[in-house]
């Protein structure tokens, strides 16, 4: 792990659906000990457990929507307010809105903190489409893998814990991806501009493999946090 924070981080990844915001997350957490933090996730988890939240989450994210800025944030505040946040932390898949950037600059400063870097996965929609519709994850300890792209080592048994069941999820069809993508066009992608403005964006091209990826995604944080 690099010792190369100076202070707890709050980097955001930015990116439709499939650039790999997940896969890069986890990874990020095992290089810099960071915490990822999903509101997919973390939406899917209230879905599961069947709480309020997840009862209205459950049709919007199956049609490809967006959950309502109220029911992410008070998830993501929850979230935020746990101790192991301290030690940094990624943010994968949020904010999505400009209410939600909004709201995430002020929780920032009420802690005393604030965005570390935004970081761009620039990538063609169209071969997102197939990259999701491959994906697949280990039901026991969630880690992703794909069809065509990220095979375990042995079929069937995952590469991290064993397990051998395996999971999809519910919107990973075609026909939602591409009103996932929708949305990502129509009210996340503005957040570049967003960033941009602020002088925290990077950008990253996230089409070549998942390896060179992680390197460059390595070398942003170590550049960011110096
Ligand atoms: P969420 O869970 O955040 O999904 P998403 O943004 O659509 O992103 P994905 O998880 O599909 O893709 P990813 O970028 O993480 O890619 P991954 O690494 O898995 O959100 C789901 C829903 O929840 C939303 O539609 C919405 O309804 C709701 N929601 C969540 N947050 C919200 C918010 N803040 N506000 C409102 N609503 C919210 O990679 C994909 C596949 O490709 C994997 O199989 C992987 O192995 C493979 N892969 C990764 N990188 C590469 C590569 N470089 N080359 C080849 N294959 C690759």
């Amino acid at each position: 792990m690099s010792e190369v924070m100076a202070q707890p981080s709050v980097l955001i990844l930015l990116g439709p659906p499939g650039a790999g915001k997940g896969t890069q997350a986890r990874m990020l957490e095992e290089d810099f000990g960071l915490v990822q933090l999903s509101t997919g996730d973390l939406l899917r988890a209230a879905v599961a457990a069947g709480t309020e939240a997840g009862r209205k989450a459950k049709a919007v994210m199956e049609a490809g929507q967006l959950v309502s800025d109220d029911i992410v944030l008070a998830i993501l505040k929850d979230r935020m307010a746990q101790p192991d946040t301290a030690k940094g932390v990624i943010l994968d898949g949020f904010p999505r809105t400009a209410v939600q950037a909004a709201a995430l600059d002020a929780l920032l400063a009420e802690a005393g903190r604030a965005v570390t870097a935004a970081i761009s996965l620039e990538v063609d929609d169209e071969a997102m489409v197939g990259r999701v519709a491959g994906r697949y994850t280990c039901a026991a300890c969630g880690e992703g893998y794909h069809d065509q792209f990220k095979l375990p080592a042995k079929a069937g048994v995952c590469d991290k814990c064993g397990g051998t069941a395996m999971k999809r999820r519910a919107d990973d069809t075609a026909e939602t991806v591409r009103e996932r993508l929708k949305a990502y066009h129509a009210q996340t992608a503005p957040l570049i501009t967003y960033y941009d403005a602020k002088g925290l964006l990077q950008r990253i091209d996230a089409m070549g493999p998942i390896a060179t990826i992680r390197a460059g995604l390595a070398g942003i944080v170590q550049g960011v946090a110096a």
